[in-house]
């Protein structure tokens, strides 16, 4: 850091802020709690130095120190400590010249040269008090380097010829451009954008994934777990399909309304062989059917009646037979004469098909 001297003279006995930056002083201040306030010593002696002519005086360093309840020597500190405050007076426009190693190896020795050529020596002010600069460190505008801050303002990617007419038209109360000094906007590229051209970068039109590369293959099914009761509901459906299939190149469709089929766990099955008329094949066909109680058979309709002796091919039997009344003595937990036979295992058609 470079040495920086304190103007003791120049700053005369007194400072006073404008009338207009109490405001901004109130601002600051407002951040802090009460008993924090030394906090806003820095944004405090920023508005000094601005309402000193870019400087910090003695009586300005007091003032602001007086404002915050702070020793003297603690404001002295920090105003010294960090080089955006100065120490002596500069000129309307003070020049810091950046001079790091990035700035450094883009040409900023030669801006201290202009510097030097159109100003004087570092902080000397020009007779006509416009012009002053000194060398600072990195001001963090190392892309466009090199460059110099103007007062509130960056000049970048400077040549000697294009700060020597900067310099030139605030000589002559001129404002400059600030900004980069040749064709780039910001810290994009010299001459518009070099790479991520393509519009459709930008179009939204890539946002649509259509394959993740390496994603993985998909679990496998798992195997379905076994039913039963499913696997039953399975068989009468297709037993009804292939009969319906058959019976289609026989007959064009079945009179009648099937009756209505459930799944009932076996241990719940009547033993429908004790119906006179039912043997071992029509108790099969039954079953498929999803008829396997007497309350399902002593619950049919007339046309469930129709529709089951048209599929099973026997006309008129159902009634002839008296299923429905010996199901629903059956199904009461009555008995029929047939039914104690079958029961004391006197009717072999019980066994074996009577059909
Ligand atoms: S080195 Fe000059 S701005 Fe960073």
């Amino acid at each position: 850091m470079a040495l920086r001297r304190f103007d003791l003279e120049a700053g005369g006995d007194t400072f006073a802020f404008r009338p207009e930056t109490e405001e901004k002083i109130a601002f600051w201040r407002a951040k802090y709690p009460a008993e924090k306030q030394r906090s806003a010593v820095i944004p405090l002696l920023w508005l000094a130095q601005k309402d000193n002519n870019g400087w910090l005086s003695e009586p300005a360093m007091r003032e602001v120190a007086d404002r915050l309840q702070m020793p003297y020597i603690r404001v002295y500190e920090v105003a010294t400590f960090y080089t955006m405050f100065r120490l002596q007076p500069v000129g309307k426009y003070h020049v810091q010249l950046c001079g790091t190693t990035p700035c450094q190896l883009r040409g900023a020795d030669k801006l201290k040269e202009v510097c030097k050529k159109e100003i004087g020596d570092k902080m000397y002010v020009t007779d006509d008090g416009r012009l002053s600069w000194e060398e600072v460190e990195c001001l963090g505008a190392c892309v466009n380097a090199p460059m110099v801050q103007i007062n509130d303002d960056y000049y970048e990617d400077l040549t000697p010829e294009s700060l020597t007419q900067i310099l030139g038209k605030l000589k002559n109360g001129v404002e400059p451009t600030p900004g980069p000094q040749v064709d780039r906007v910001n810290s994009a590229p010299q001459g518009g954008a070099k790479a991520l051209t393509d519009p459709a970068l930008f179009d939204g039109s890539r946002n649509a994934i259509r394959t993740l590369p390496n994603l993985p293959a998909p679990a496998p099914e798992p195997e379905p777990v076994a039913d039963p009761a499913q696997d039953a509901l399975k068989a009468i459906q297709k037993t009804i399909a292939s009969g319906a299939g058959a019976a289609a190149g026989e007959k064009k469709e079945t009179a009648g309304e099937r009756p209505p089929m459930v799944t009932i766990d076996p241990a719940a099955h009547d033993d429908l062989k004790r119906v006179k008329g039912i043997g071992p094949k029509n108790e099969d066909a039954l079953n498929e059917l999803g008829i396997y109680t007497f309350k399902q058979i002593a619950e049919w309709t007339p046309e469930n009646v129709d529709w089951v002796e048209d599929f099973l091919s026997f006309p008129g039997r159902i009634e002839r037979e008296n299923w429905i009344g010996q199901a629903k003595l059956l199904a009461a937990g009555g008995e029929t004469e047939f039914s104690k036979r079958v029961d004391a295992g006197e009717v072999p058609s019980s066994k074996d098909d009577e059909d």
